[in-house]
């Protein structure tokens, strides 16, 4: 197994709250620079960075004026430059963000695209007429709320986009725009980025016919705008397929490079995104453990089927929060979030690491005059506050916990004083000392890397399974409840030898046929060799 992001964990670190160098209260590249011995001391293998190229931010990033230079805010290319070597020089891959469905409207595609009906850059973009009525050329939902089509007066039509106005589609089906943007991957390959997380990457091609989004019968008021429809027509298309196999051969014609896809779709569809024969991305995101109720029995089954769907070659992988979704302590509580990343670490396929969820940051309030993301401003009752997951990394108990020499940008937690870096390295019990023992062992052991994964108890609050390689295997005992509880091990966990607990005070003195496991207890048991039948 020579890949290394089959072996490898992944951390993503938005930039804006990762670490301040200039005092403008907003992360930056000098900033994570500095925190790069951190990352190789928590032992993860790679970092992707949430998009850090120009952009008026209008959507924090995600909004691109210029895919080839680094935002001020941020830095310049020469404090990339070094970034990128630093990372390596500590054995550290880098990724970062291709957000290729959309560009800012202030790229200058777009100011081109917009000047007339006629400009050669027309087509780079999604135009139609407005319908008989003058109104929106179909039905389609921004993901933000509201139309999805923005009336450009000057020319007379409407232009799509999925997110916000100032985020205008590209038309992924003219070929000079297709050829634009894979020389932008090429730029950065170049230079020796290890990969790219790709944005939305189901969303790039749209029905050529533009016909309306059906109904949903199960939309309930509250929920976002855009569950109103169904998107049948406005993303998942076949034809990406063969744009995303495009992407993936300039990804192959550089060695050992990632190519991830930012993915919301049900697993058979997901599935389909590792391509028919392994020509689609290396590792189409499986957010379902953000998605699925914190339950054994629904985790079970989730891990069961994703494990059965995954295609010939295709390798799995497992997020738990990003920058978009709860963080999972604010989810599922900080005692708990110890379980879930004992699971995150221990199934079978690369993890991904967000920053912060290492100190089980929890729920953030943001008071109302401190709110940022677009979307809440789009849809305030529908929309989950993303800045609440985006909140500053709390690195040690002075002012503003160590990430910025003035007021951050968002808010801290309200507990950071004693949740931060600082305080948690002095601690051998802390989630940080905890989350790097995780690390360690999975960086150390072929089992949890390589060997194959099979469930052996999930009952009531209990969720356990074995990973076994070559005759060795570790298991996994998970409370996922607060309550204590009792479980039956099999002979070779009841023989075994203790690695790691959830709850270390509270771990049972030593093993047997029968344990009883604390509240938000978590057990990693290396088996008993000679108990093991094959
Ligand atoms: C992705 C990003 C999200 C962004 C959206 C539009 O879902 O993760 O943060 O707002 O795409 O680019
Ligand atoms: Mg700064």
């Amino acid at each position: 197994m020579s890949k290394w992001w089959r072996h490898g964990t992944i951390y993503q670190i938005y930039p804006r709250s990762f670490q301040d160098s200039d005092g403008d209260g907003i992360g930056d590249l000098r900033g994570i620079r500095r925190r790069i011995p951190y990352l190789a001391e928590l032992g993860v293998n790679a970092i992707w960075l949430s998009p850090i190229f120009q952009s008026p931010m209008a959507d924090f990033g995600y909004d691109i004026s210029d895919y080839r230079a680094i935002d001020p805010i941020f830095g310049d290319i020469a404090d990339f430059d070094r970034l990128l070597e630093e990372a390596h020089d500590a054995g550290l891959k880098l990724l970062l963000d291709f957000v290729p469905n959309h560009t800012s409207d202030q790229h200058a595609w777009f100011l081109e695209s917009r000047s007339s009906r006629e400009n050669p850059k027309r087509d780079w973009y999604i135009w139609c007429d407005p319908a008989p009525d003058g109104g929106p050329p179909n039905n389609w939902i921004s993901n933000f709320g509201g139309p999805a089509w923005t009336l450009d007066e000057a020319t007379g039509q409407y232009y799509y986009h999925a997110f916000l106005k100032q985020q205008p589609d590209l038309n992924w089906r003219n070929p000079e725009l297709r050829r634009a943007m894979l020389d932008t991957l090429r730029f950065w390959l170049d230079k020796g980025v290890d990969g790219f997380r790709v944005d939305v990457i189901w969303h790039l091609i749209k029905d050529d016919k533009f016909r309306d989004n059906p109904p949903n019968p199960f939309y309930r008021p509250g929920q976002p705008d855009i569950d109103r429809n169904l998107q049948v027509h406005s993303a998942d298309q076949e034809e990406v397929h063969e744009v995303i196999a495009e992407m993936r051969s300039v990804i192959d014609s550089y060695p050992e490079r990632l190519l991830i896809g930012e993915i919301y779709l049900p697993v058979e569809k997901l599935m389909t995104y590792y391509g028919r024969s392994g020509e689609g991305v290396h590792l189409p995101f499986n957010f379902q453990l953000i998605q699925s109720p914190w339950q054994a029995d629904a985790l079970a089954k989730l891990i069961d089927d994703y494990e059965a769907a995954l295609p010939e070659g295709g390798w799995p992988n497992w997020v738990l929060s990003n920058h978009d979704q709860p963080r999972i302590a604010a989810r599922v509580g900080t005692a708990q979030a110890r379980v879930a990343t004992m699971l995150l670490l221990t199934l079978r396929g690369t993890p991904t690491l967000y920053y912060g969820d290492e100190l089980a940051i929890g729920k953030v309030e943001i008071p109302p005059e401190r709110i940022r993301d677009p979307w809440a401003a789009n849809e305030p009752s529908a929309a989950f506050l993303r800045d609440s997951s985006r909140t500053p990394m709390q690195w040690d108990g002075s002012e503003h916990a160590g990430f910025s020499q003035s007021e951050p940008w968002l808010p801290l937690s309200g507990d950071w004083q004693q949740r931060n870096v600082d305080a948690a390295a002095a601690d051998p019990d802390s989630m940080l000392a905890f989350t790097r023992k995780l690390l360690q062992l999975r960086q150390e052991e072929d089992i949890l890397q390589e060997g194959s994964y099979s469930l052996l108890v999930s009952r009531g609050s209990v969720l356990a399974f074995e990973r076994k390689l070559e005759g060795e295997i570790i298991g996994v005992v998970l409370n996922l409840s607060a309550e204590p509880t009792e479980v039956d091990l099999p002979p070779q966990l009841a023989a075994g030898t203790l690695l790691i607990a959830a709850q270390a005070a509270d771990a049972p003195q030593e093993l047997a046929r029968t344990v009883t496991l604390a509240g938000d207890q978590g057990l990693v048991i290396r088996a008993a060799k000679e108990e093991i039948r094959s």
